[in-house]
């Protein structure tokens, strides 16, 4: 059994579909051992509560990024976390952070990457007029939504859409996909060549 530890920093929809999907026995290797906001208020903080799991705030106002990160690494290390899964967590980890967790740490970028990097991807998506759109998730390595790919999932784009309903199209493919990379990366049985993730 493989030690989840999710860190979030809002709505947390990500982190619930992860949950459910654990609940329900389709990430048969997994279980969570934490949950992570550095927001007080993140609705994911509620949920992890509401299903019975342990919800860490560590506070990451008014801190440096080294001290901050020291606490999340500590807080990861102490419950034995296997994989870290960054869902909606808005804070750039250190290199130092990275380096704690080698080739352990996933994050999931609603766009189809290298496109849309950065915040709002979905609206920069929109409004750039590209017809696929979609999701990402990958490895994070030390440059921001940049690691290598495990899973993608693509979505059209409709003429009737606006950014929210692109957005919402993209968000259940999210929730898809992030079950799907954790338990292709707990399988260990990939190799990394390069930047592409080849199965065994
Ligand atoms: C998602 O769109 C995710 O791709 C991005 O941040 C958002 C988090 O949403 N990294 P939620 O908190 O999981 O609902």
């Amino acid at each position: 059994m493989k030690n989840l530890g999710i860190l979030l920093s809002g709505r947390g929809s990500n982190f619930e579909a992860i949950a459910k999907n654990v609940a329900a026995g389709k990430i048969p290797e997994a279980r969570i051992a934490v949950v992570i906001s550095n927001e007080p208020d993140a609705g994911g903080m509620a949920i992890a509560q509401r299903m019975g799991l342990e919800a860490l705030l560590i506070p990451s106002k008014g801190k440096q990024r080294q001290e901050h990160d020291g606490e999340v690494v500590a807080a990861l290390h102490q419950r034995n976390v296997d994989l870290v899964c960054l869902a909606g967590y808005m804070r750039l980890l250190s290199p130092w952070f990275v380096q704690q967790f080698p080739r352990r740490i996933l994050n999931i970028h609603p766009s189809l990457l290298p496109a849309f990097p950065g915040l709002e991807a979905q609206e920069q998506a929109f409004a750039y007029g590209v017809k696929i759109a979609g999701c990402t998730v990958h490895f994070v390595d030390e440059e921001l939504d940049h690691g290598p790919i495990v899973v993608q999932k693509a979505v059209p784009v409709l003429e009737t859409d606006t950014e929210g309903s692109l957005a919402a199209r993209i968000l259940e493919q999210e929730h898809i996909a992030y079950a799907e990379a954790i338990n292709l990366v707990l399988t260990e049985s990939f190799d990394i060549a390069g930047r592409r993730l080849v199965r065994r």
